[in-house]
C-alpha cells in the first residue's frame, strides 16, 4: 500500500497546500483548479482551439496554477493543449493527470492493471512533454483490478521519480474507509454540486481521519448550473451531456429557473454563487471547474473573491 508523509500531512493545516508545483511562486488560487476536459475539444459542443489558448492563458496571467487533465479527455488532445501552452513554465505549473480509462472509438473500457497504468502514465508524459507529473489518478477503480494492486503501481511509479503525488477518483465512501488508511491524505476526485450530492459519502470518508485530500469535479454540473442557455438548448448528437440526465430533469430545471432569477435579483454570478457554496463546506478541499472561455476565468475570480458576500449566501442557501 502506498505510504505518505504522514508527518508532513498532520502538521498541514490546510491540506491542499501540500498540493504545489516544484516552483511555487504566484499562486492566487490553490484551492481553485482548471479542468481541461471540454477544451480539448470533445464532446460539449462546437469548440475553438484558439479560446481554449486563450482561456488557459488568462488563467496563468490571473495566478491560476493548477490544472487538471487525463488521457482520456478528447483522445488525449487535452493533455497535448497543456503542453502547447505551458511547456516553457512547466515548473511553475501542476500538472494533475489521470490513467486506468481507455477507449478506442465509441469503445470504452476500465484497466487498472499495474502494466496499463504505467503505460498511461508514459502515454501522458509524452502527450504533456514532460519528464515528471506532479500529480497521477486512478480516474475510476477498475473492477477487475483490485483497488490495491493499482494503488500499489502509482506507489511505484511516485518512487520512481516519475509522478510527485498520486491520487484516486470516483470511489464510494465504503471503498475509502475499507482501503485508504487514515493519515494518507490522497487526493481523490469526487463529482459533487448543489444538483449532484449523491457522493457525498465519498467526500465525509475522505474528511474521517485525514484519508484524502477531497476535489469536487463537474462543479457546474457540466454547465447546467451557471448557463440558463442549457434549459432550453438541445444539444448536439454528440455532446456528452445527452448522457447526463439531470438536464432533462424537470424538477431541477424549475429549480434553476428560480435560481438564475434570483442571481439577477442580487446582481451576482451563477459561478461565483457555486463557488461560494462548495469552498464553504467543511468536506471540500478544492474545487476543478472546466471553463472554456477566458471570460469564465475571469467569473471564477470574481466568484473566490465574494465567496464570503452577503449576496452571494443569500442565494446559495437556496440549494
Ligand atoms: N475524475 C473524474 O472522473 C472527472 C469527471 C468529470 C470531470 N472531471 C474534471 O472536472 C473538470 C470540470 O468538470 P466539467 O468539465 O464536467 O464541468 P463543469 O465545471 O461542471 O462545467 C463546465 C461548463 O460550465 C460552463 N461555464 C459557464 N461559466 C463558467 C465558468 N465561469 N467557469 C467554468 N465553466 C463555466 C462551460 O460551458 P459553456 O461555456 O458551454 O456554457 C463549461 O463547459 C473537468 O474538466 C475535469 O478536469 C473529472
Amino acid at each position: 500500500m502506498p505510504s505518505y508523509d504522514r508527518e508532513k500531512a498532520d502538521k498541514c493545516a490546510h491540506s491542499y497546500e501540500l498540493l504545489r508545483p516544484v516552483d511555487a511562486a504566484h499562486i492566487a488560487y490553490p484551492r481553485v483548479w482548471i479542468g481541461t476536459w471540454s477544451m480539448g475539444g470533445e464532446g460539449f459542443g462546437p469548440h475553438d482551439l484558439g479560446e481554449s489558448v486563450k482561456t488557459l492563458e488568462k488563467a496563468y496571467q490571473l495566478g491560476f496554477r493548477h490544472f487538471d487533465t487525463a488521457g482520456f479527455y478528447a483522445n488525449g488532445r487535452s493533455e497535448e493543449l497543456l503542453a502547447k501552452v505551458f511547456g516553457r513554465v512547466r515548473k511553475r505549473i501542476f500538472i494533475s493527470t489521470k490513467g486506468g480509462l481507455w477507449r478506442e472509438g465509441r469503445r470504452v473500457w476500465h484497466d487498472a492493471r499495474p502494466e496499463a497504468l504505467r503505460q498511461a502514465l508514459f502515454e501522458s508524459l509524452d502527450r504533456l512533454r514532460t519528464d515528471y507529473l506532479d500529480l497521477f489518478q486512478l480516474h475510476w477503480p477498475d473492477p477487475n483490478v483490485p483497488l490495491e494492486e493499482s494503488l500499489g503501481a502509482l506507489e511505484e511509479l511516485k518512487q520512481e521519480g516519475l509522478v510527485r503525488f498520486i491520487g484516486v477518483g470516483n470511489l464510494t465512501g465504503e471503498v475509502i474507509r475499507k482501503f485508504i488508511e487514515p493519515g494518507m491524505l490522497i487526493p481523490h476526485q469526487v463529482h459533487f454540486n448543489p444538483i449532484c450530492t449523491k457522493h457525498v459519502d465519498g467526500l465525509k470518508a475522505g474528511r474521517e481521519g485525514a484519508r484524502c485530500i477531497n476535489c469536487v469535479t463537474s462543479p457546474f454540473e457540466q454547465g447546467l448550473l451557471v448557463n440558463p442557455v442549457y434549459l432550453k438548448k438541445r444539444l448536439g448528437k454528440k455532446d456528452v451531456r445527452n448522457r447526463n440526465p439531470l438536464f432533462r430533469d424537470t424538477t431541477v430545471i424549475s429549480r434553476l429557473r428560480q435560481f438564475f432569477r434570483e442571481c439577477k435579483q442580487q446582481n451576482v454570478g451563477p459561478a461565483a454563487v457555486i463557488l461560494s457554496w462548495l469552498l464553504n463546506r467543511d468536506e471540500v478541499d478544492i474545487v476543478i471547474p472546466g471553463p472554456r472561455r477566458p471570460k469564465q476565468i475571469e467569473e471564477l475570480v470574481d466568484g473566490v473573491g465574494k465567496v464570503d458576500s452577503h449576496e452571494v449566501k443569500n442565494v446559495g442557501m437556496r440549494f
